[in-house]
């Protein structure tokens, strides 16, 4: 008889995590990031973790375990910029000069500015030896349930054009293809030529257990 697979449990992400899960993105999302980042990219992506654990900032973070390793991790931003904090937390762990060049080099992956109704998704990363075990739609159920509770109306992303399991899982989490843009010079810098904006639309939070309907949250 074979065993079940191990649940995937999502969790709000602890500074404690900030290694493991800057490790995990740094290697699945290496395209992203060695190009701005080069060797430093480890280092700044555990600052950016331990940015948003510290609160009280705009950017949500949760991490995925199965069998209570670290399995995948995703950032959601509710703030008015998507990269709001971005070169501060990053000089604290390669200095100035390199957080400068490197907020120059995301900026043409960037998103900018979020409207009211919006919650945005960066940094979805799972561990290889976790795939196609549903840690990915784990981590995106979780922050499509915190961003209607946040009164959000639409989560977005932005996933590169050649990102094939990217692309799926979107699709089969229900997000629907907004738009397209060409990214400069990404096939040389992200191997991407272009970048798709993802979105996916949220229904209303139910209102919290014993409040009257109609009364102010
Ligand atoms: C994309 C990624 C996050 C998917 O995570 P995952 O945990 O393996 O995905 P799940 O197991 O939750 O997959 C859910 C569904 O998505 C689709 N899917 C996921 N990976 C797929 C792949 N490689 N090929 C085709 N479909 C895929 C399938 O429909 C899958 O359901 P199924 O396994 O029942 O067929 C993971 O491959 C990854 O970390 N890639 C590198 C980083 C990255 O590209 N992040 C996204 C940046 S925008």
């Amino acid at each position: 008889m074979s065993t079940p697979p191990a649940p995937v449990a999502v969790r709000a992400a602890a500074e404690d995590d900030a290694e493991a899960v800057a490790a995990l993105v740094a290697e699945a999302l290496g395209d992203k990031y060695r190009p701005a980042l080069g060797a430093g990219a480890q280092a700044a992506i555990a600052a950016l973790v331990r940015r948003d654990v510290a609160g009280p900032g705009t950017n949500r973070r949760w991490v995925a375990e199965i069998d209570g390793r670290v399995a995948g991790s995703v950032t959601m931003s509710l703030g008015r910029d998507a990269d709001e904090g971005f070169p501060a937390a990053v000089a604290e762990a390669v200095g100035w000069p390199r957080a400068i060049r490197a907020t120059l080099v995301l900026s043409l992956l960037g998103h900018g500015q979020l409207d009211a109704d919006e919650a945005y998704i960066d940094e979805l990363a799972v561990a290889d030896w976790a795939r196609r075990r549903g840690v990915g739609r784990a981590l995106l159920e979780t922050c499509a349930v915190e961003a209607a509770e946040a009164g959000r109306r639409r989560l977005t992303l932005w996933v590169t054009v050649g990102n094939v399991a990217g692309r799926a899982l979107y699709a089969r989490a229900g997000f629907g293809e907004r738009r397209r843009r060409r990214v400069l010079a990404g096939r040389l810098l992200f191997r991407a030529p272009g970048a798709i904006l993802m979105e996916r639309r949220l229904a209303p939070a139910p209102p919290a257990q014993g409040a009257a309907p109609g009364s102010p949250g």
